[in-house]
């Protein structure tokens, strides 16, 4: 992979203001690429925006909540009257209640499919159109350990991933003759803001420390490392499969 490998390509970040998604438009822009990040917190939109801009990157952000089909809407519009195309997707927004299965309520519940999976699918829905007839395209989506597998008091969560694992081979299928590829990234425990209330309980903390093999919370940039190898022409011929990065957590 050469330095700026993603000159003149425009990636799109959900969720890019901060985590995963912000190493990852980082990343993204480090390597040449044009980039748009979305979010709701204003504060965290800022940093980033300011974060690549002091990169030399050509940046925009916008404000969407991917639960609203008229916003993501609105966001895939914006997003091309300010760069004239998309070729990179990545559905990285995305959030965690934890409590068991039959403890949700119908508004947890709502929050939680409505963000993970049905933010994913408007996404899709929305953007793809602009990214068909390029000759490339890369939609990355973020699952998790969890789409592997499940455990108590993540439930729903991890229902919400696998539902996504089955949107990434879908999509795969669906998109091959329009030479997009559509991979999906499993991380294992990775220090962000999503994963702060576990690191900030010395217990908890301990236990998920004692369970990942490699004895350390991921980083978000090595996560964000690997969508850039997603995104390379290298990783051409992957497409429909998901790809852990866990410390060796799922291979126990
Ligand atoms: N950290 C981990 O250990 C881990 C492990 C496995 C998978 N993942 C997955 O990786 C992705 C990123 O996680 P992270 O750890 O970086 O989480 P994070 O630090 O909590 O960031 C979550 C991001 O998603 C955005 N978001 C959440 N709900 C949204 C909504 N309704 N509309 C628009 N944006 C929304 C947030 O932006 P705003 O709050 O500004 O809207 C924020 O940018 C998620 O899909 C997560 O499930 C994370």
């Amino acid at each position: 992979m050469n330095g700026r490998f993603l000159e003149g390509r425009v990636a799109v970040i959900t969720g890019g203001n901060r985590g995963i998604g912000r190493a990852t438009a980082l990343a993204l822009a480090a390597a040449g690429a044009k980039v748009a990040i979305s979010g709701r917190n204003q504060e965290k939109i800022a940093e980033t925006l300011a974060l690549l801009k002091a990169a030399g990157a050509d940046a925009a952000a916008f404000t969407c909540d991917m639960r609203d089909e008229a916003q993501v809407k609105k966001l895939a519009e914006d997003v091309v009257a300010r760069f004239g195309a998309v070729h990179i997707l990545v559905n990285n927004a995305g959030t965690a209640i934890r409590k068991n299965v039959i403890d949700f309520t119908m508004d947890e519940w709502r929050a939680l499919t409505d963000t993970n999976i049905t933010g994913v699918w408007l996404a899709c829905k929305y953007f793809v159109p602009h990214m068909k007839g390029r000759g490339y395209g890369r939609i990355i989506n973020l699952t998790s350990i969890m789409a592997h597998i499940s455990s108590t008091g993540r439930g729903v969560y991890s229902a919400t991933k696998h539902a996504v694992a089955g949107l990434t081979k879908a999509l795969a299928l669906e998109l091959v003759d329009d030479k997009i590829t559509c991979v999906a990234i499993s991380p294992g425990f990775i220090a962000t803001d999503l994963t702060a209330p576990l690191r900030a309980d010395p217990v908890k903390n301990q236990a998920l420390m004692d369970q990942t093999p490699m004895k350390r919370w991921g980083e978000a940039s090595e996560i964000a490392s690997l969508a850039l190898y997603i995104c390379s022409d290298q990783a051409a011929f992957m497409t429909g499969n998901d790809v852990l990065m866990d410390g060796g957590f799922c291979a126990q």
